[in-house]
């Protein structure tokens, strides 16, 4: 099974960014959290993080190539402006889980709007960290039920 994380912009900053709102964990310890979890479920995990939005759009047309069977994303900033990762997301019809650390609705208004949650199989949110490592037993569950 192959699964592809995307994280959008800014989460390069993981850590050290607002840790009040983001916490203290870095990008890099998310991932290899994520990548020793994705081992045990017997899945194929890449993770990838770009700031720009046109690169993103590239990783998702990519996932189709390389037959990736889901999609994690936590699509920071551009959860709230980007038609284009819709899209794109869309356009593949890759079955993908929507990530944020943060409780989006319990902040300012114009992060309560989502481009992708509406497309998207699930949307985990507010659990900090502990989102992705749920996003992964949910996509394991998912598969062993045909869902
Ligand atoms: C975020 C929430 C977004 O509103 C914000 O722009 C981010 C991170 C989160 O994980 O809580 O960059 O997606």
């Amino acid at each position: 099974i192959k699964i592809l994380l995307l994280q959008g912009p800014n989460l390069n900053l993981l850590g050290q960014r607002e840790p009040h709102i983001y916490g203290y964990e870095t990008l890099e310890e998310l991932h290899a959290g994520l990548l020793q979890e994705a081992f045990a479920l017997n899945f194929q995990l890449e993770c990838y993080q770009s700031n720009a939005e046109h690169q993103l759009v590239e990783r998702i047309h990519q996932a189709l190539i390389e037959q990736v069977d889901y999609i994690l994303i936590n699509p920071a900033a551009f959860t709230h402006t980007s038609v284009a990762l819709r899209d794109a997301l869309a356009g593949v019809a890759i079955p993908f889980i929507e990530i944020h650390l943060s409780n989006i609705y319990a902040r300012e208004t114009f992060r309560q709007h989502s481009y992708l949650s509406e497309l998207a199989q699930g949307v985990i949110c507010g659990l900090g960290t502990q989102g992705y490592y749920l996003a992964l037993q949910a996509v394991d569950k998912r598969l062993s039920k045909n869902l």
